[in-house]
């Protein structure tokens, strides 16, 4: 008996200590939790996806969606040669549309690496005719122009043996060898430690493809058939650059390490994709929110799908509304341009956020529930309420909280008819010309 007991301690001590060795009860380093707070502020960010698959101009999946061999598809970097390509001129564009951090692919599903790398010679600097860092010079001035660099990296890979097993997707690519699993994970963790090394200060890793290694029954996801080694990834960034932030498009609630959480196509909690988040996994993190420009995320020649400027301000609003940041994606064309229809809408959101941009930066999530024609944000005992349909002549809130002191049109701070009562508050605003992008209403509230 008392051996039983006896084994049984040492065992559950063996598993804690394990279990603790294994990154349990993870800790963010103060540097970390002030990163954490510079992003919850952020607000609007730019996502870019490129890689040799732009040449296609089909998309980032074109090697899956065309069973591209690995043999025809090697030939794409041979051909990649971005002569246009100004690392300048991206993050100048990227400020002038007021965001405040990048964050671009640095290896996608196709195992194309667009950073120098030594563990592979699958990589701008070896495999293309263009032989230059485009990270680096990106890095660079991203630096000068204090915007904060993040890193997409795939965990998923179409390309290498050592992706093995394979996932649910690019099953039908030919030529796809067979490796080991463990050569995988210490390629990507010799990969991200050249991610972590070599561009100066990161804003963060942002992982994506773990979904891929999920068992699919053609309804709903099963068990993970692999072991990411998270643990040891999320370590490795965190001691080579404690401030940086890892985040996981798992489409998951928040996993041990973890420093973000991020929504896909999708505002936090709402399911429009059919692979949201449900709202009870939202975790105690900063959230963001990311969306293509048009349809897809790397470039898409017939990609006719453009948003408009003024869908794009409100869905940058609702994510303000929902405590969340916009990332908002472009496609660079192959020869390193970003198309003129997205730059004109980037920089016409630019402007709006010249005037608007307090209503939105810093803000959080307000007390009010979004409504499909207004939202709203919050500073303090401030509340923006984002009229965002023209047609409104009368504010309907339900459920109000907060009791309301003052109701001012922001442009001009004029103060507008009210009433608050138990079935909630209604705001007249027959005296305004409601703009057709939106009409911010500032709320002063008592209980902040
Ligand atoms: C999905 C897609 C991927 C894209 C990502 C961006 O995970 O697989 O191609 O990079 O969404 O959110």
């Amino acid at each position: 008996m008392k051996n039983t007991f006896l084994s049984f301690v040492l065992l559950l001590t063996l598993v804690l200590g394990v279990q603790h060795a294994r990154g349990q009860g993870y800790t963010p380093s103060p540097e970390n939790l002030a990163a954490r707070e510079w992003f919850d502020q952020a607000g609007f960010g730019l996502f870019i996806h490129w890689g040799v698959y732009s040449i296609l101009g089909d998309g980032e999946w074109v090697m899956n969606n065309q069973n591209i061999s690995i043999d025809e598809y090697q030939k794409l970097p041979g051909f990649f040669n971005p002569i246009a390509f100004d690392a300048e001129a991206w993050v100048q564009m990227a400020k002038a549309a007021g965001m405040k951090y990048i964050t671009i692919t640095s290896r996608h599903h196709d195992g194309f690496s667009m950073f120098d790398s030594a563990v592979t010679s699958y990589d701008i600097v070896e495999a293309t005719p263009y032989k230059k860092d485009v990270l680096k010079s990106l890095a660079e001035a991203c630096q000068k122009a204090d915007i904060k660099l993040f890193f997409y990296y795939s965990l998923l890979d179409w390309y290498r043996d050592d992706y093995f097993p394979r996932g649910r997707t690019g099953t039908g690519i030919p030529g796809r060898g067979e490796g080991k699993w463990e050569d995988y994970v210490a390629f990507m963790k010799a990969q991200l430690r050249e991610l972590l090394t070599n561009y100066g200060p990161i804003g963060g890793i942002w992982f994506d493809g773990h979904w891929d290694q999920k068992k699919w029954d053609g309804k709903k996801f099963g068990a993970l058939q692999v072991d990411w080694h998270y643990d040891e990834l999320y370590g490795l960034i965190h001691e080579l650059q404690p401030q940086a932030l890892v985040g996981n498009n798992h489409h998951l609630g928040i996993l041990e390490g973890e420093d973000f959480q991020m929504f896909e196509k999708d505002l936090p909690g709402k399911n429009t994709t059919g692979w949201g988040t449900p709202e009870d996994q939202i975790g105690n993190v900063p959230l963001e929110v990311c969306e293509t420009i048009n349809g897809s995320w790397g470039f898409n020649l017939q990609d006719r799908r453009h948003k408009s400027t003024r869908e794009l301000i409100h869905y940058l609003v609702k994510a303000a509304a929902y405590g969340s940041n916009l990332l908002l994606n472009v496609g660079p064309m192959p020869n390193g341009e970003i198309q003129p229809e997205h730059k004109k809408s980037l920089l016409e959101m630019g402007d709006w956020l010249k005037t608007y941009g307090p209503t939105v930066y810093g803000t959080d999530k307000s007390p009010l529930t979004p409504h499909e024609q207004y939202v709203a944000t919050r500073k303090g005992n401030r509340i923006f309420l984002h009229v965002l349909d023209p047609q409104v002549k009368i504010v309907h809130l339900e459920d109000v909280p907060v009791k309301i002191n003052s109701v001012r049109h922001y442009d001009t701070q004029k103060k507008l008819p009210y009433k608050q009562s138990r079935f909630g508050v209604q705001i007249d605003l027959s005296a305004l010309v409601l703009d057709s992008t939106d009409t911010i209403l500032e709320l002063t509230i008592s209980n902040p």
